[in-house]
Parts: structure tokens; C-alpha cells; sequence
């Protein structure tokens, strides 16, 4: 069973990094969590370097972990109402290539403001809907532990071994 996280924040003592580190302590022993670190190493997307011949590595790279994974946590902060604009690019990013389609996506977002990110998470939701990935929709801060239960829950029955 393997668990590829990714947060959506760039910043050195990030909230949202830290949740995904305690995400990682949430996980049985059988769980494979890999973090994918590559953010902000990944181009503007473009549909001109969105071809075989010159996808850049470091997509690939991206696009590989997804694959691979049974189940992906996304833990975002909140700008300006939205996500990151480098989380947005990341899923830009496999909107041509369908990795998360059908795949098991715990959404979470961590703000210091009361509403907790919720216009955040709301704008990665919609952004999941139309890569039709399976959103665990139990997802949620006050019950990480539960969430993460629910994503590795969902990942099992896709993938049963
Ligand atoms: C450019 C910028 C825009 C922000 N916009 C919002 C916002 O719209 N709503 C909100 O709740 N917090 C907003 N924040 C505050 C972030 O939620 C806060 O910095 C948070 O800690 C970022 O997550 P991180 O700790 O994972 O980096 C903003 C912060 C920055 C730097």
C-alpha cells in the first residue's frame, strides 16, 4: 500500500508540511508514505512542453510518484482564497496524463484563520472534480487520524494485494 503526500506549501516551517509528517505518523506499518518534495521544481505549465518529446524531468518525476501510488493525501494552505498557485500547477500538470483519475485524494488545508482554509480546500475539491480523482470526502483536519484511515480504507479496495 503505498501513500504519496504532497503539501502545498513552499515555506520552510509550513503548517500543512507538518500535517503531512503527522499524516505519516497516522500510518500502519504495511503503508509505503512517501513525500513528494518536487513542487517547486516542476515548470509553468504549458501545453508546449506537455509532449513526449520534451516533457521536462522533473514532470515525469511527479507523474511517476502519482502513478505508483494506491492513494494521495494533498494538504494545502490558503492564498488569496485558493490553493498555491505551484499546488495548481502541479495538478495542471496531470490533467493530460489522468494519474490521479479514480485514485483515492484526501484533501486537507491548514490556516491560521478561523474559517480553517476552507475556501482552499473548496478550490481543491473542484480542481480534483475535473480530474476525476476519488475524493475521500471524510477528510478533515479535526480527525486526522480518521481521514487518513479513510484514504488508506478507499486505497485498499482499489487495490486489494
Ligand atoms: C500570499 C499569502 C496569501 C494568503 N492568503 C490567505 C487567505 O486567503 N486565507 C487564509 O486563511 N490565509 C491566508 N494566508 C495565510 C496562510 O494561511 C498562512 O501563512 C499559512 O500558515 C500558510 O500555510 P503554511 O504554514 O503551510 O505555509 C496567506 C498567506 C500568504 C503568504
Amino acid at each position: 500500500m503505498r501513500i504519496q503526500a504532497v503539501s502545498g506549501s513552499l515555506r520552510a516551517n509550513s503548517t500543512n508540511s507538518a500535517l503531512v509528517r503527522a499524516a505519516e505518523e497516522c500510518a500502519d506499518a504495511e503503508v509505503d508514505f512517501a513525500v513528494f518534495e518536487g513542487l517547486d521544481t516542476l515548470p509553468h505549465y504549458s501545453p508546449e512542453l506537455d509532449r513526449a518529446d520534451v516533457l521536462p524531468a522533473s514532470v515525469l518525476e511527479w507523474r511517476k510518484q502519482l502513478a505508483s501510488a494506491d492513494g494521495v493525501l494533498i494538504c494545502t494552505p490558503e492564498y488569496a482564497f485558493g490553493m498555491p498557485g505551484s499546488l495548481k500547477n502541479a495538478l495542471d500538470w496531470v490533467v493530460s496524463s489522468g494519474e490521479l483519475w479514480r485514485k483515492p485524494v484526501a484533501a486537507l488545508s491548514a490556516s491560521p484563520s478561523a474559517l480553517g482554509g476552507e475556501k482552499a480546500h473548496a478550490a481543491l475539491l473542484l480542481t480534483l472534480t475535473a480530474l476525476e480523482a476519488q475524493t475521500v470526502e471524510e477528510a478533515s483536519l479535526a480527525a486526522l487520524k480518521n481521514s487518513f484511515d479513510a484514504l488508506v480504507s478507499a486505497a485498499r479496495l482499489k487495490n486489494p494485494i
